[in-house]
């Protein structure tokens, strides 16, 4: 926030400031330059960082074929033999991938019930594929002609009836949107230009993105597709400048770090790198971990195998340490072209949000601690909450000047005799202030040191409510 005198706004020159008294001090919002070093400065948007974690819908044209994952246009075209072959056994000769589009009928999509999955789940916030690299956009683009789902196919606006939706439940709704289209001859000639003209960015790009910020005023704008050209190809900087000073989602919008080649992990208000990315270690910049509970796809897949879909384990194996480490938690789910989600995918949300119902204190609104894994059991990850929200750098470890009121450690395993061996908040309990209990369970629980170790005694198994992970409380005695 930059401050300037009101009397600025009186007189309209800022010349005359250092010769006019001060009458009074307000705050105006600081307007970003659009260029990286400018747009880096902006303070990421509260709400974000304390959601932790959100959904990921990919639908689309390729929900339709629902073979192989949501490139299956990219992979056919590019002769992919298990690609063909599907064509060839299930589809006339000539058939062409327009051709699917009206067969995304969505006859069962119920906004509503989606919303209420959704908030079951605990996540805070979803993100849905406005358009993906096909092209076909699920709103009704004004620059899309005939190849959106006002048009053909569901014959509704899907992005808005979600929104809506997803909103009435109390959740953030955001888009992802790609910037590339691997088909439309217009940004292929761009492409052929050497990136040198910039028609698509012009006619197609920036409009169709201010259609959705105009129209939805998304909570997140998921850049993708952008690895082909430079962000000034794109006017990434451009357009974030426009996000941030003007656009109706100014206080609200966080965005990614898909504008360009070398942009990933460089800039944006939150970090994704690369697909399913997740560290295990703490980060200095805000990133999310996007990945997938279809281990093999994005899109839905109508063969998939219960195996190779994550159980609870496997997604709190992703979930805990992401948090841990400063990151979101991104969950994907393809729903069907039918409108639906698939059962396998409702009960894995469904589960999470019981877990979270008993452990999200230990999830939500909290921040990287000292450690991350314990330096004797890198099972158990801690995060904490402090007196102070560090706005400039939220996931920053506690500063001398903070208050930790209390430290959680979420374990995923159950050790055997169930005691737990601590070594990082050794330390803490040897202070005396703080106790320790489990969330979701009644009582303190019983500790002692032996040799620098914290050995805890964990209630019995049978009877703790948690059935995956399960999270301990450190906390300050006074609070
Ligand atoms: C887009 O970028 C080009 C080249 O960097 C620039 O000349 C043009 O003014 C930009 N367009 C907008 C709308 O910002
Ligand atoms: C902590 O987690 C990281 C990432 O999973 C792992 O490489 C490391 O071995 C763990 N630490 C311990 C002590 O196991």
């Amino acid at each position: 926030m930059r401050l300037i005198y009101l009397a600025t706004l009186i007189t309209l020159c800022a010349a005359n400031v250092q010769n006019i008294g001060i009458y009074n001090t307000i705050e105006v919002p600081k307007r970003y330059k659009p260029d990286w070093t400018d747009l880096d400065t902006r303070p990421l948007p509260e709400w974000y960082d304390k959601a932790k974690i959100g959904i990921f819908l990919h639908w689309g044209v390729y929900s339709v074929p629902s073979f192989r994952s949501e490139w299956f246009w990219n992979y056919w075209k590019a002769g992919m033999e298990k690609c063909n072959e599907f064509m060839r056994k299930h589809y006339p000769p000539g058939f062409t991938y327009q051709e699917f589009a009206p067969m995304f009928t969505a006859e069962f999509f119920d906004p509503q019930k989606w919303a209420k999955i959704f908030a079951k789940s605990g996540a805070k916030y979803i993100v849905l594929t406005s358009k993906h690299h096909e092209g076909f956009t699920l709103f009704p683009s004004k620059k899309s002609f005939s190849w959106n789902a006002m048009e053909v196919g569901p014959k509704r606006d899907l992005v808005g009836d979600l929104a809506k939706a997803v909103r009435a439940e109390g959740l953030k709704f955001g888009v992802y949107h790609s910037l590339y289209e691997w088909y439309n001859p217009i940004y292929l000639e761009d492409r052929r230009t050497g990136f040198a003209t910039q028609t698509y960015v012009e006619t197609k790009l920036w409009p169709d993105i201010k259609q959705l910020i105009n129209d939805y005023k998304p909570s997140v704008l998921w850049s993708d597709g952008d690895w082909e050209a430079h962000d000034t190809y794109w006017n990434s900087t451009e357009l974030l400048a426009w996000l941030y000073n003007d656009s109706p989602v100014k206080n609200e919008i966080v965005v990614n770090d898909r504008w360009g080649i070398g942009i990933p992990g460089k800039h944006g208000d939150f970090y994704n790198y690369q697909d399913r990315f997740n560290p295990g270690k703490l980060l200095k910049h805000k990133w999310e971990n996007a990945f997938t509970v279809d281990s093999q796809s994005w899109g839905y897949r109508r063969n998939m195998e219960l195996s190779e879909i994550f159980s609870m384990d496997q997604l709190l194996r992703e979930i805990v340490p992401t948090v841990s480490c400063g990151g979101n938690a991104l969950i994907n789910i393809g729903p069907t072209k039918e409108g639906t989600i698939a059962p396998i995918f409702q009960e894995r949300l469904l589960s999470l949000g019981d877990w979270l119902a008993i452990n999200g204190e230990a999830i939500y609104n909290t921040s990287p601690w000292d450690s991350q894994n314990d330096t004797l059991n890198g099972d158990v990850w801690y995060t904490c909450t402090k007196t102070t929200y560090n706005a400039r750098n939220p996931i920053a470890k506690p500063s001398r000047s903070d208050t930790v009121t209390a430290v959680y450690a979420i374990f995923l395993k159950w050790p055997g005799n169930s005691i737990l061996k601590l070594k990082d908040v050794a330390p803490s309990m040897l202070s005396g202030n703080y106790h320790v209990q489990m969330l979701g369970q009644d009582g303190y629980l019983n500790w002692q040191i032996i040799e620098g170790v914290v050995n805890i005694r964990l209630p019995r198994k049978a009877v703790v409510k948690s059935e995956h992970a399960w999270s301990l409380k450190f906390s300050l005695k006074s609070y």
